[in-house]
């Protein structure tokens, strides 16, 4: 049977994540202490979190980011693993019983349900702390431009529209009306800020222009709703095994969904007006940006 076009390029994209995701588990596994440095309850649940699997889709749009800035730009991989450092820290806590009090993330019991929630907390905190080191030492990097990285990170983390702000609205929505209000509030700070920080991240590591920043950004903030968007969808269409973590949770906690306030039509439909968005924001980038267009594509037509 000869392939269709469109099939030779998902198979080239998915050889292109899944080397994308070995680069990027490779400087995870440097920069995180090994699980027999001391203490070793702590790294062994940091590393058992971590290398869980994960799509790393935080730290590939940063690395594609970066190269549709510039065609070097050497050591970007430690940058962008800072973001999975953040991203996995707050999967962890999102599981906690005192949050979404979930049993299965990336196809695992949850962190807390095997090292117990004190070492489950702790875990989160250091992964936090150990993504600010790593920024603080990125080799090949000036004090400003790793100052700006810092808080771009910091920011995107944050009370204020970040993704720690995001949670809070999110747990406290819970079992209130969904309104669109609240939930587009929720969605672009607990899931879309970090987004538009990996696109702005990369961006800043390459040298970005004033103008290429700011169509990374609104690319980010396009590639970051859809994100969430499909994410409530599956929690809804797919069973627990395919994605890995407990389905059907957010009607189980009442939780302020795009499902829930526009129904599963209206929603897929959303994120695929956010996917043209996205491509529209990248129009005056050349072909080097192609994976980043792969890339928004694959977050809407993605099944985990
Ligand atoms: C899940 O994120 C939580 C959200 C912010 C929607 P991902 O879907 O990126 O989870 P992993 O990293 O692939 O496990
Ligand atoms: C989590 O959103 C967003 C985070 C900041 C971790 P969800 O609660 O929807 O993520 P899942 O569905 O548990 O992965
Ligand atoms: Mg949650
Ligand atoms: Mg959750
Ligand atoms: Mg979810």
């Amino acid at each position: 049977m000869t392939k269709t076009q469109a099939q030779r390029s998902q198979t080239e994209l998915s050889v292109y994540l899944s080397e994308q995701v070995q680069a990027i588990d490779q400087v995870l596994d440097q920069w995180v202490p090994a699980e027999s440095t001391d203490p070793t309850s702590i790294h062994k649940a940091m590393r058992y979190s971590l290398f869980a699997g994960g799509k790393r889709i935080r730290p590939i749009l940063a690395i594609a980011a970066a190269r549709a800035v510039s065609d070097a730009p050497n050591g970007v991989e430690n940058a962008a693993a800072t973001l999975e450092l953040i991203h996995t820290y707050s999967l962890i806590h999102d599981d906690l019983p005192a949050l979404d009090n979930d049993d299965l993330r990336r196809g695992r019991p949850t962190c807390h349900k095997v090292f117990g929630e004190a070492m489950a907390i702790l875990a989160g905190d250091s992964l936090l702390t150990l993504a600010f080191e790593v920024l603080s030492r990125l080799p090949h990097v000036d004090a400003e431009r790793k100052i700006r990285l810092v808080e771009e990170l910091a920011r995107a983390s944050g009370t204020v529209g970040g993704m720690i702000g995001g949670q809070v609205n999110d747990i406290e929505g819970e079992k209130k009306p969904p309104t669109a209000f609240l939930l587009e509030s929720i969605h672009r700070a607990k899931t879309g800020a970090l987004l538009r920080a990996s696109l702005r991240m990369g961006a800043i590591y390459a040298g970005a222009t004033p103008e290429e920043l700011a169509a990374l950004s609104e690319f980010g903030e396009r590639v970051g709703l859809a994100f969430q968007i499909i994410d409530d969808v599956l929690d809804v269409e797919e069973s627990s095994e395919k994605l890995g973590k407990t389905a059907g949770k957010d009607a189980a906690q009442q939780k302020i969904t795009f499902p829930a306030v526009y129904g599963l039509e209206r929603s897929r439909e959303m994120a695929e007006e956010e996917r043209l968005a996205a491509h529209a924001a990248l129009h005056s980038f050349d072909d080097r940006a192609d994976r980043l267009r792969q890339i928004a594509d694959f977050i809407v037509q993605r099944k985990t």
